[in-house]
């Protein structure tokens, strides 16, 4: 396994990260979603996990309602401080109008019900879930770094904004002197490229670490999804992220060739691509079996050659859109028509 460190900060997070997402109980609202693995294999999980060498833990208050919270906690006992925890806020925990967003009032009131629940004293890296364009940003950030100036916190990040509000929540932070989001955590897969426009470019540019959900696009890229078989799993029930299955399957279809020449399954080739890919610090896989978590820690192992990553390149490859296509930089003394000749 190897350490990359989280942004520009000094914290050493491994290539593979586990997600405990399916970390519920079986009856409970994510478990039926998403698969609840219940105490007992959410602890053999954590332990498969850090015996592969993984030291990045990522849960959520709102996965299982707590429970996974509650589930982690109890899984790292006293191997807790060995290990980093990254959990997020703002999805609504209850009912009212202040149950969920980010404001003040429910990132300090989240937190503290995050510490309980995973029976710590410190959040290694805290995470805003999502956008919440009914709060400032100034507030959301002021109340972030409170949180680390008291010690609950150590990192701060956020996961799913859009490339400007990356760039205009740093912004503030510098201009107002107050802890910086160091990670972004988005979706990226090889049949969900979108984020390469917009935030990589954005996080690269201002020093921040990228984390990967949804790797294989809950299953999709496992290899159990052929073309003649839809396969067994969460995807049939949720179809989240949202798969173009046509151009999926030609992806599947490179991803198994590769796959059979390195003696990898095709879940390991996808998230082998992953870990190729500039900037990314981190790929958060999920499991609901036991089975699955071994085969996604071994894609740690599988070296892509530069000849496997241009193909798998090539048939993944996002369309290019404005403003992609025009000239980069006007070349001072070109004229109009070999302008028009470059964005050809
Ligand atoms: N920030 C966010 O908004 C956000 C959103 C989603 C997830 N996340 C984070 O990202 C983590 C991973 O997300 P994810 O669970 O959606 O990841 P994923 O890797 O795209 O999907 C995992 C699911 O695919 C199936 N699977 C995984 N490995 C397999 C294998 N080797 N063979 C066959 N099937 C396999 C299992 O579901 P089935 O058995 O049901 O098919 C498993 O639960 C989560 O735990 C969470 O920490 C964050």
């Amino acid at each position: 396994m190897k350490y990359l460190p989280l942004g520009d900060t000094g914290l050493y997070v491994s290539q593979l990260t586990l997600g405990a997402m399916t970390f519920d109980r079986e009856d409970g609202m994510f478990g039926q979603l998403v698969g609840g693995t219940g105490q007992e294999l959410a602890t053999r999980m954590v332990d498969l996990s850090i015996d592969a060498g993984v030291n990045l833990f990522d849960t959520a208050n709102i996965y299982g309602m707590g429970e996974s919270e509650r589930m982690l906690g109890k899984a790292l006992g006293s191997r807790r401080g060995d290990v980093l925890i990254a959990t997020k806020f703002n999805n609504p925990m209850g009912g009212g109008p202040n149950a969920g967003g980010s404001s003040r009032l429910s990132a300090i009131r989240e937190c503290e019900n995050s510490l309980e629940r995973l029976g710590t004293e410190w959040i290694d890296l805290y995470q805003v879930h999502s956008f919440d364009d009914t709060t400032p940003l100034e507030e959301t950030l002021r109340a972030l770094d409170t949180l680390v100036q008291q010690g609950k916190v150590r990192y701060i990040g956020l996961s799913n904004y859009a490339g400007w509000q990356i760039a205009k929540a740093d912004g503030i932070s510098r201009r107002m002197g107050l802890e910086r989001f160091c990670s972004v955590q988005a979706y990226y897969s090889l049949v969900g490229r979108e984020l390469e426009r917009e935030i990589i470019p954005a996080a690269l540019d201002l020093g921040l670490g990228i984390l990967v959900w949804s790797p294989l696009a809950s299953g999709f890229l496992s290899g159990k999804y052929t073309r003649e078989a839809s396969g067994e799993g969460r995807r049939a029930k949720i179809q989240v992220p949202p798969v173009d299955e046509a151009r999926g399957y030609d992806i599947v279809d490179v991803a198994l060739e590769i796959a059979g020449r390195h003696d990898a399954s095709v879940a390991q080739v996808a998230l082998a691509w992953l870990l190729h890919k500039p900037g990314i610090t981190s790929v958060i896989v999920g499991a609901r079996k036991e089975e699955q978590l071994l085969d996604n820690l071994a894609a740690a192992d599988v070296a892509l050659s530069p000849e496997d990553m241009a193909r798998l390149d090539e048939v993944s490859k996002l369309k290019r859109e404005y403003p992609e296509w025009t000239p980069r930089s006007i070349q001072r003394g070109q004229d109009l028509a070999s302008r028009l000749a470059d964005m050809g």
